[in-house]
């Protein structure tokens, strides 16, 4: 399996604990995120990411800012990506097994580094069931490729 990792300023220290539990499991990851402590616009990183994945270069994603949200919310403007915020494990099981998440995101300054990485094993080890989630994923994706839902609109 192979990883791109981004971040920001606000979450270095996060990022290196991560990147290192991960590389431990035997995980490749290509880190996009700044490394040092200036301030560092989070839509570089999410982008970065984002384009990654969204072109098979890499397996998935993982995104840290302070909160999590700014980092998702720009990855999820690629076209393909469905970058979700997680401060729990069971909601990135479920985000991953249910709603095909691509990208994993949450906060240097919400969540610390054990619960983080327990995050991170939940998503990395979960598979997307597909048959009826596989439905609601298309049409999320339907709303991102034509602004139109159909079966919203009949
Ligand atoms: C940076 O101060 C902070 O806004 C950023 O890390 C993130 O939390 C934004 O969503």
């Amino acid at each position: 399996m192979k990883l791109a990792i981004g971040n920001d300023h606000t979450a270095i220290e996060l990022k290196n604990e991560i990147l290192k539990h991960l590389e431990d499991r035997g995980i490749e990851v290509v880190n996009v995120g700044t490394d040092t402590p200036e301030r560092f616009h989070y839509p570089v990183a999410g982008y970065k990411v984002a384009k990654l994945v969204a072109a098979g270069e890499v397996d998935g994603g993982v995104l840290i800012c302070g909160t999590g949200v700014g980092i998702s919310l720009a990855a999820n403007k690629v076209q393909g990506i469905r970058a979700c915020v997680c401060s729990e494990p069971y909601t990135a099981k479920l985000s991953k097994m249910h709603n095909n998440s691509n990208i994993i995101a949450f906060g240097a300054r919400v969540v610390g580094a054990e619960l983080a990485k327990m995050i991170v094993d939940a998503w990395v080890d979960a598979e997307f069931e597909g048959g009826r989630h596989q439905t609601r994923v298309d049409m999320i994706m339907e709303i991102e490729q034509t602004q139109h839902l159909q079966e919203a609109e009949q």
